[in-house]
């Protein structure tokens, strides 16, 4: 059964990236996983992206609280979590997770603090194209390599382009490749106002926003400063870039792509995993979230039946109505999945979660998909 191919990935991995088309379930099914980790005794975090409020109370996550949360072992003990599982969760916070990058991969804490007071930087980290991908890749690399946990899942950030966050460190180290910001960062006034701004292509909007509200010279000088000081961390970048990449690559790693049975997602997921596949990333299964379960009861003949039953003809009707509502909305999901299922490889593992009555919330309702996830 494919869920439990899903159920080895956990079990194998040490790694494994949610990716998939924005609201289609990565944050829930990330948590989901995480939990699952933690049931047969892995150490295990969860670094989720902007989850749903209640979601994020439930794994004891504030919006003040970037660092790893552990979950209290009183909480998990009901589900059946051995001595030596942990859950730790962890919200992604772009502007501290940048700043916490600045001061570690920069050469001297004066360093770290020009960068820091400088407010192009501020404006850059929150807005540049890539950066919030780039930041995520980041802490995703810093905290596998420097604690010890047995298994880490990432939620992706819902971009424009879900795979975004595959290219944004490379990005990242060929705009500081530039000639532009080599220039910028020599201080070279007269060249790059010639080159203008040309290496922020994509970033215009933010980039003219900040200039708005400096004059032209402080914008200069700005730049200039705030240049000449993240050029310095070219090699700490760079390195983690490397690092980055050959870990996503590796056999620890596992890309789950999450969908769900909407003709836009749908035809996403494929797409991700060609785009996946040509980066010489595997795919190792697909999670296809919110599938409308077919209704309990068969349909034909079901207002004869209640009526039988002793149910007013109004009140069997609307029953009726309802069940042929579901019955249609199953079959209409399962016409999407069908398409899916022959424009992926045969072999993918998959799994199929079905669609809940109420939001997933709490780690009871997350326990709940392990059935349908990973074959509980
Ligand atoms: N199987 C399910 N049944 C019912 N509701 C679900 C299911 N899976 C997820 N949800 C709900 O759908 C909403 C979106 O889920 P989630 O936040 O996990 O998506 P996402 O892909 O992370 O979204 P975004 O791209 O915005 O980050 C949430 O309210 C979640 O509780
Ligand atoms: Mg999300």
């Amino acid at each position: 059964m494919s869920a439990q191919q899903i159920r080895e990935l956990v079990e194998d991995k040490r790694v494994i990236v949610c990716v998939g088309s924005g609201g289609v379930g990565k944050t829930t099914t990330a948590a989901a996983l995480a939990l699952y980790g933690t049931l047969i005794g892995k150490k295990t975090l969860v670094i989720t992206i902007d989850p749903a409020k209640r979601l994020a109370n439930s794994l004891g996550l504030d919006a003040l609280s970037h660092a790893p949360q552990p979950i209290p072992g009183a909480r998990l003990a009901p589900f059946g979590v051995p001595p030596q599982g942990a859950l730790c969760a962890m919200m992604l916070d772009l502007t501290f997770a940048w700043d916490d990058f600045v001061r570690r991969a920069a050469p001297t804490k004066a360093h770290a603090a020009t960068v820091l007071d400088n407010r192009l930087y501020r404006v850059l980290s929150r807005d540049l194209p890539g950066a919030q991908e780039f930041i995520a890749c980041e802490a995703l690399y810093t905290l596998t390599h420097e604690r010890d946990y047995d298994l880490v899942v990432l939620d992706t950030p819902p971009t424009a382009n879900a795979l975004d966050f595959l290219d944004a460190p490379e990005r990242i180290l060929t705009m500081l490749e530039s000639d532009a910001v080599k220039m910028f960062a020599r201080s070279d006034e007269k060249a790059a106002r010639r080159l203008g701004l040309r290496f922020l292509d994509g970033a215009k909007g933010a980039v003219y926003a900040a200039f708005a509200k400096f004059t032209g010279t402080e914008f200069l000088d700005d730049m200039g400063a705030f240049l000449a000081t993240f050029r310095e961390m070219y090699a700490p970048i760079s390195a983690r870039t490397r690092g980055l990449q050959s870990l996503l690559a590796s056999d620890s790693t596992g890309f789950l792509i999450i969908t769900a049975p909407v003709q836009g997602p749908a035809r996403e997921a494929r797409l991700f995993h060609d785009m996946l596949h040509e980066r010489g990333l595997t795919v190792r299964g697909l999670v296809l979230n919110r599938h409308t379960p077919a209704p309990d009861v068969p349909t034909e003949g079901l207002a004869e039946r209640l009526q039988g039953a002793g149910l007013d003809a109004p009140v069997a009707d609307k029953v009726v109505q309802a069940v042929n509502a579901r019955a249609a909305a199953h079959r209409a999901d399962a016409a999407i999945a069908a398409d899916l299922e022959r424009s992926l490889p045969a072999d993918l593992p998959r799994a199929v979660v079905a669609r809940r009555a109420r939001a997933v919330a709490d780690l009871d309702a997350l326990y709940a998909l392990l059935p349908d996830l990973v074959g509980l």
